[in-house]
């Protein structure tokens, strides 16, 4: 390799990184855990567990974040899809929905396809989603705004 080409490589790496250096001080969708206003009276501990390994993670301010979580640009994208997440349905501060929780399990959109490679204990089984549901009848039944409380709230598509 020639001088001048040595040269413009070590550029090259240098550039790249330092920029991905400074993706990570860049104080961008940082991951957080809000405090948990809700407490779900879970009907067993079967449940809890179920729900945990395959909801939690998007669904609550309990996310575990793991070590990947913590690199930009993964980070970004995660800390979005999370806020996604959370938005749709919180486990931790209210507002569930159990008729439309059940037909997610029951079809099997969530959790997600592209998430349970990573997360095995996520992909449950049928005889688990069967429990996860029975688990979440019980134990969404009682919360305020919960079973009965749903309609008419009318921003639903
Ligand atoms: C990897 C992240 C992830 C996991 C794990 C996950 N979800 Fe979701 N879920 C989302 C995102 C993002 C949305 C909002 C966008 C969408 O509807 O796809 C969502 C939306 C929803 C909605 C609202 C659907 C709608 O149309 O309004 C329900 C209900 C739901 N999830 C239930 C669950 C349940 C129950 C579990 C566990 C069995 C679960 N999700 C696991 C990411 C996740």
């Amino acid at each position: 390799m020639q001088p001048r080409q040595r040269r413009f490589l070590s550029i090259v790496v240098g550039v790249v990184v330092v920029g991905f250096i400074v993706l990570q001080v860049i104080p961008f969708k940082q991951r957080t855990n809000p405090p948990v206003t809700l407490q779900i009276a879970w009907d067993s501990p079967q449940t809890e567990t179920l729900v945990r390994n395959a909801c939690f993670d998007c669904h609550s301010n309990e996310t575990r974040w793991l070590w990947y979580s913590a690199i930009a640009p993964v980070r970004w994208l995660l800390v979005d899809h999370v806020e996604d997440g959370r938005d749709a349905m919180n486990f931790s501060t209210g507002d569930l929905e159990l008729d439309e929780i059940v037909k997610e399990i029951e079809r099997g959109a969530m959790p997600p396809a592209y998430y349970t490679p990573l997360h095995p204990e996520a992909n449950l089984t049928s005889t688990q989603r069967g429990q996860l549901i029975a688990g979440l009848r019980a134990s969404l039944a009682n919360l305020p705004g919960g079973e009965g409380e749903r309609e008419g709230d009318g921003d639903e598509g």
